[in-house]
């Protein structure tokens, strides 16, 4: 892979259900240490584009190529182990498993005695904290369960634990939506520090002013289609505000043409 080259590259992307377009002709380069803003009324395609990515969905047509190679995602799990991880607003959080069990879910560190797989219980602590401290993440204990925490510690311990598959892609489906003021501050702080980390950052919001807080590039989806593409110091809140509801002007070819 050029080091110019975008850790994604998607060419013509389409998803079909049944008799609903729900992506159609989408292009999307997205690159390492940028976070990348995807915007668009509900049920443009912002979610189904990258369940695309994440291996959740398989798109119908388009090809798309990580790190340089074309790929087509079986499993979300398959998607990881490309470097993409993916934090949906519906966290998959263990609530009674602990920080740290969490952080290490399904890729437990373990070593042999006798034949048998024994956790490394201390090391995995070890890293969870490192990892939280990385993060400046507020979380005092990593051994109380998460059943606890509050929506944005809650956060803090999935963007961890995609960073413990050494991530180069991470995507945030809504991650504010149901946060409080300063809850939102430190998540939108996080999602900053993965992008200076070289981590690729996806971003769904419907909040234009964590957006334009957070976000190097913007795209606005609108009934399945890639409408606008733009960056943060290229444009603003009202223009972004009608790219989504349709009212830019640049549009009305567009939606005479559909
Ligand atoms: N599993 C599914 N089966 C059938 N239709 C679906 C499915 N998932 C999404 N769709 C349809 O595809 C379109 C795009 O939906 P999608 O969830 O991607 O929108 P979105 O941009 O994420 O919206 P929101 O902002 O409301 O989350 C919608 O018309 C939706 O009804
Ligand atoms: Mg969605």
């Amino acid at each position: 892979m050029d080091k110019a080259d975008p850790f994604i590259r998607a060419r013509g992307i389409g998803k079909h259900f049944g008799g609903v377009t729900a992506l159609a002709d989408v292009d999307m380069d997205i690159r390492e240490g940028e976070v990348l803003a995807l915007l668009g009324d509900n049920g443009a395609g912002k979610s189904t584009f990258v369940k695309v990515l994440a291996g959740a969905h398989q798109q119908n047509e388009g090809v798309l190529e990580v790190a340089g190679r074309s790929v087509v995602f079986a499993s979300p799990q398959d998607a990881a182990g490309s470097g993409i991880a993916t934090i949906f607003q519906e966290l998959a959080l263990s609530d009674n498993l602990t920080v740290t069990e969490n952080i290490f879910l399904g890729r437990e560190l373990t070593t042999k005695v006798a034949g048998f797989p024994i956790l490394r219980r201390a090391e995995m602590r070890r890293r969870a904290i490192a990892l939280l401290q990385e993060l400046e993440a507020h979380i005092p204990d990593p051994d109380r369960p998460v059943a606890g925490l509050s929506g944005g510690q809650r956060q803090a311990v999935a963007i961890c634990r995609a960073l413990n598959i050494n991530a180069r892609l991470v995507i945030m489906d809504e991650p504010t939506a149901a946060l409080a003021v300063a809850e939102t501050r430190k998540v939108l702080t996080l999602v900053r520090r993965l992008a200076e980390r070289g981590c690729a950052v996806v971003l769904i919001s419907h909040n234009i002013a964590d957006v334009m807080a957070v976000a190097d590039r913007m795209i606005v989806f609108r009934r399945g289609r890639k409408i606008a593409e733009t960056t943060r110091p290229d444009t603003h809140a009202e223009e972004l505000v009608s790219f989504i509801t349709g009212a830019h002007p640049s549009l009305r070819v567009l939606e005479q043409a559909h």
